[in-house]
């Protein structure tokens, strides 16, 4: 077999691989939320070790990939200049520093174990909760021109509030982008298994208008590092009723 055969065969093979766990993902019942304390005692612990291990938050290659990942979706860096942007579930480094001369709002329950790490910016944000999605900042009800959250929601424990919430934040005109793997299976650091059919009835239903919908991040665009490729997807929504 020459080399070129090989290659091709590889290939062959990732990709039954991919479509074999597409028809899992797609058979599997969603799972929209769990009791907090399994994501308290297991979720959380180790999503702690996992960013204080991570090299790629460490490294300059997290910048430019989160550029590639905002520009992919048409945003500019300057786009929300003087305007907030709540990155919702941040991480431990903020992919939203992006976005030049926003007021960053960083949603995190593991905020305060981040923001000690020698790589965190966390401080730059304007603002910094130490609070799952599913809780709600009064302070910021319709105020919220881009919120978003990348690979987080197959993280959380409930997925009803979030949306509920989602809509709560965003301004008339905002809107928000919504990425996060659809499993096949459960782990302890993802509880939920959201499928975009759910998704899609859960957003209408709060009265959010999905403007996009898309399945992984184009053919241009490597997956490595947004989550659990290939079976990210991902939404950008804004309020239904516009003023
Ligand atoms: C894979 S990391 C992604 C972090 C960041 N968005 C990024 O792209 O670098 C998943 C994040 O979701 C957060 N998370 C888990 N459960 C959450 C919840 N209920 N509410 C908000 N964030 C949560 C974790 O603490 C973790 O920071």
């Amino acid at each position: 077999m020459t080399h070129q055969h090989r290659t091709g065969f590889r290939r062959f093979l990732s990709w039954v691989r991919h479509r074999a766990i597409g028809v899992q993902a797609a058979m599997k019942a969603p799972r929209l939320s769990v009791e907090r304390s399994e994501w308290t005692d297991k979720a959380q612990p180790g999503e702690l070790a996992f960013h204080q291990t991570d090299q790629f938050r460490r490294s300059d290659e997290f910048i430019a990939n989160s550029a590639r990942l905002f520009g992919h979706f048409g945003f500019a860096a300057t786009d929300y200049a003087g305007r907030v942007v709540l990155d919702l579930g941040a991480g431990s480094r903020l992919r939203t520093r992006y976005f030049e001369g926003a007021r960053i709002v960083a949603v995190d329950p593991l905020a305060e174990q981040f923001r000690v790490l020698d790589f965190s910016d966390l401080d730059t944000a304007y603002e910094v909760h130490a609070t799952p999605a599913e809780e709600f900042l009064p302070q910021w009800e319709g105020k919220v021109d881009l919120l978003v959250s990348i690979n987080v929601l197959d993280h959380c424990y409930a997925f009803a509030p979030i949306v509920e919430n989602v809509r709560r934040y965003l301004a008339a005109n905002g809107q928000a982008l919504l990425s996060f793997d659809v499993h096949a299976h459960t782990d302890p650091l993802h509880p939920l298994i959201l499928k975009p059919k759910t998704c899609r009835a859960a957003f209408l239903q709060n009265g959010l208008e999905i403007t996009h919908e898309s399945k992984g991040f184009g053919g241009d665009r490597p997956y490595r590092y947004y989550g659990h490729p290939p079976y990210a997807v991902n939404f950008i929504v804004r309020p239904a009723l516009r003023t």
